[in-house]
């Protein structure tokens, strides 16, 4: 069984309450059963949030012990946390994808959201497109 792991940074389990004209109004509980959905008999996919840098670095580490791929959403870590980073080059190292998506587009927002320290080791980076952009990810790494 091949087994896809979409993990999510701090305060993405407010979705549906935090900042909706940015984040849309689509809810954390929704977001998480319809991409779980997406699962088949021949993939699951595991979907996570955590507020802790340590946490994340942890699921990173777990992916490559356990050859998944990667959809991650690194919410503000995006922007300054080379300790994820890292983890995201060791698990693309192992010849494992990791696509950074993002439900807004950092780019048409404040200064500080324009550079991410994570999208340099990640295979491909899906930004702008609402929710959508974990399916568009989930897509370009093969599930239906
Ligand atoms: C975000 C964009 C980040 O800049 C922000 O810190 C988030 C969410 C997005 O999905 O649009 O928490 O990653």
């Amino acid at each position: 069984m091949r087994r896809i792991l979409v993990l999510n940074g701090p305060n993405l389990s407010r979705l549906g309450s935090r900042e909706p004209d940015v984040y849309g109004s689509v809810s954390w509980d929704e977001l998480v059963s319809e991409l779980e959905s997406m699962s088949s008999s021949t993939t699951s996919i595991d979907v996570r949030q955590t507020d802790s840098e340590s946490e994340m670095i942890s699921w990173l580490h777990e992916a490559i012990d356990e050859s998944c791929d990667v959809v991650l959403n690194p919410a503000a870590f995006t922007h300054y946390s080379y300790a994820i980073r890292d983890a995201v080059a060791m698990v693309s190292q192992a010849e494992l994808s990791v696509i950074e998506v993002h439900i807004s587009n950092p780019h048409a927002r404040e200064e500080f959201r324009h550079n991410s320290v994570i999208a340099g080791v990640s295979r491909g980076v899906i930004a702008g497109f609402g929710v959508e952009s974990y399916r568009l990810a989930l897509v370009a790494l093969g599930v239906k």
